[in-house]
């Protein structure tokens, strides 16, 4: 019998030493009790970090679909799977059972079929968090087509750039989205994006706002008309454990974003256990992560891991902050949410407001309070476990990323005794370390070091669309046959994990990953711009903020810097999207350079943090008089 659901401490000791002693049993079991493969594995794992090549459940076919909807069938037709709260809190909410669920999908797989997709194909869904976007993720499952989602607050450059990286023969969206009091107009982004795409053949267009949009004759079509004449049954196609399930793009420290690819047997599995697990999840719960389905967290734990479990798992179209800064409280009240998942960058803006926001709402039905994206500080994990819990709810503060397709490390609630700010310990079936900058494994207690992962778990990532290399070289090959995850992470005395941040140019602003390089390059096209730097500054509701020191052309230096400033957030809208745009920016008559000429980020960054007492030697720079300039002139 394999340990599905894990209940005391010492249970979970024990199923954490064999993990770690029979991987492969350990997973087989898990995988043979409770999924249902329409062929068996001819081999549960075989793996080299070194090429790297990554295969679980290798034979086996499935198709995830199967398992998410089909199988709760019989025993949960009528349960709710997904609950829908639209933005307006006077629009009803809708409860799509798992029958419904199954209906809906079918149809959907079969628009995509009478439109040209198949197994394999790429498709683009920029949606917003409305039912139509989990049942396009799962008609494209179900179909064998493979998936890219791309958050809807993304720009049309960034929305090009992912269609044209992984070929989508489809783009799937909508006519436009609510967003607290405002409209987005989704369709027009997408023309606008088409317009430097050649792949996509169909748009497929959900009435959501009912605005009056463009239809481009043969390649625009309105989805629901095609929906209402669709069969509601459609087999699913039976797919290789290791095919692709998605494509979901990352931002690295450098280059365009990264297409993680995901594969369908080994994903399931894990999403699945770790979804149980981590939240305690229990038939009649009703379960709501507040993330958007454009990010790993909503693929993994608002889609795949809840409905292989046959949960309700919510879906919220809106934002924390309307009506007011109780809507969150509300939906917790109104559909008595036994888990709720957040970010702590919304904890901590909620924790800005009126305490009577929190107080007038009965939240007595939560379990378990989970927070992931970013390091959470204490201030705001005291507040949740305080305000919200009523300190009778564990936090899980769980640490994972894209990459890992699923929670990695993370207190068990009930189980693991929780410290605040500590992502405590590792899942079963993951073997973390911390390395040293020389290379070298740091054993023992109260150590502190890079975050790597020994050996493979079910749901890592196996490549990066279109360019294998460059999986390879971002996480293989700072340390000899370890996955390296780019984090810094301390382990305690007891051996509890806490994750102290990226180690790279990587900064995490409102739980988003940014990477820095690819802004700079787009500020540095602004016409006025000699050259750039972007370093992270703390920030006390974004966790962190993006500071950018920009160096501006002489012919430039007349204009006002007002204009050039609010020009830049523009440009940055304009190519990524709102969430990169910079919070502060300084003008500088230069940046500090190593003789090399490489910008000394080190200290750009130590005085946006006002840690100007220990700069060190700057002497050796190329123009050390900068320096003094630059902290004179911070802002
Ligand atoms: C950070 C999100 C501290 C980390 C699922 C990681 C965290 C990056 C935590 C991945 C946490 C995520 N504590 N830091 N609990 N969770 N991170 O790909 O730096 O959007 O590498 O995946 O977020 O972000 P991603």
């Amino acid at each position: 019998m394999s340990n599905y659901h894990i209940k005391h401490l010492e249970e979970y000791f024990k199923v954490y030493r064999k993990s770690i002693r029979e991987p492969e049993n350990f997973w087989e079991e898990i995988a043979e009790e409770h999924f249902v493969w329409r062929k068996h594995w001819d081999k549960v794992l075989s793996w080299d970090f070194k090429k790297p090549e990554i295969k679980w459940f290798e034979g086996a076919k499935l198709n995830i679909t199967e398992n998410c909807i089909d199988r709760h069938l019989f025993t949960k037709g009528d349960k709710t799977a997904i609950l829908f709260e639209p933005n307006d809190p006077n629009e009803a909410s809708e409860h799509i059972s798992y029958r419904q669920l199954y209906e809906r999908v079918n149809k959907f797989s079969n628009v995509l079929k009478d439109n040209g997709v198949g197994k394999g194909d790429r498709v683009c869904i920029y949606l917003p968090m409305i039912p139509e976007l989990a049942i396009s993720v799962l008609a494209c499952a179900r179909i064998g087509a493979v998936h890219s989602v791309v958050f809807a607050g993304f720009s049309s450059t960034a929305l090009s750039t992912r269609i044209n990286d992984s070929e989508c023969k489809m783009v799937i969206t909508s006519d436009g989205s609510y967003r607290g009091s405002k409209t987005i107009d989704l369709k027009g982004i997408v023309d606008e994006a088409l317009e430097s795409t050649k792949c996509v053949e169909t748009v497929l267009v959900a009435k959501r706002i009912n605005s009056d949009i463009a239809i481009k004759e043969n390649r625009d079509k309105w989805l629901q008309p095609l929906l209402d004449k669709a069969s509601p049954e459609c087999s699913p196609e039976i797919i290789d454990a290791e095919d692709p399930l998605f494509i979901l793009y990352t931002s690295g420290s450098t280059g365009k974003p990264k297409g993680m690819v995901h594969s369908s047997g080994g994903y399931m599995v894990y999403t699945a256990y770790t979804f149980k697990n981590v939240f305690n999840y229990k038939h009649d719960d009703i379960y709501w992560c507040t993330a958007d389905i454009g990010w790993i967290t909503g693929h993994s734990y608002i889609v795949y891991g809840p409905l292989a479990n046959g949960a309700t798992t919510v879906m919220f179209e809106g934002v924390p902050s309307y009506p007011d800064t109780g809507r969150f409280w509300d939906i917790i009240e109104k559909h008595k949410v036994t888990q709720f998942y957040t970010a702590p960058t919304a904890i901590r803006a909620l924790a800005k407001a009126e305490l009577d926001y929190v107080n007038k709402h009965d939240l007595s039905s939560l379990k378990v309070l989970g927070t992931v994206g970013e390091p959470i500080n204490e201030d705001a994990w005291h507040w949740y476990d305080d305000n919200v819990g009523k300190n009778n709810s564990p936090i899980v503060d769980t640490w994972w990323q894209t990459e890992t397709g699923g929670i990695m490390l993370s207190p068990i609630p009930y189980v693991t005794p929780t410290i605040p700010t500590y992502a405590t310990l590792p899942m079963p079936g993951v073997q973390p370390c911390l390395m040293d900058d020389n290379g070298k494994e740091l054993k023992g207690r109260q150590v502190n070091g890079k975050l790597c992962i020994k050996f493979p778990w079910p749901s890592i990532a196996r490549t990066i669309w279109g360019d294998h290399e460059r999986y390879k070289n971002t996480y293989f090959s700072t340390f000899e046959n370890m996955y390296f995850t780019g984090d810094g992470a301390l382990r305690d005395a007891v051996g509890y994990y806490r994750i102290t941040g990226r180690t790279d140019d990587v900064i995490i602003v409102s739980g988003h990953n940014m990477g820095t390089a690819p802004i700079e390059d787009i500020i540095n096209e602004h016409q006025a711009v000699v050259e750039s730097a972007i370093v992270g500054f703390p920030h006390d509701v974004k966790g962190s903020a993006l500071y950018g020191y920009i160096t501006l052309k002489e012919s430039a230096k007349g204009r006002k810097l007002e204009n050039i400033h609010k020009e830049i957030n523009q440009i940055i809208t304009e190519h990524i999207g709102p969430i990169a745009k910079l919070d502060k920016i300084q003008f500088t008559n230069g940046l500090p350079k190593t003789r090399s000429g490489k910008i000394m980020r080190r200290i750009l960054r130590k005085i946006a943090n006002n840690e100007t007492d220990n700069l060190g030697d700057t002497s050796t720079l190329l123009n050390p008089e900068v320096v003094q300039e630059i902290i004179d002139g911070k802002v």
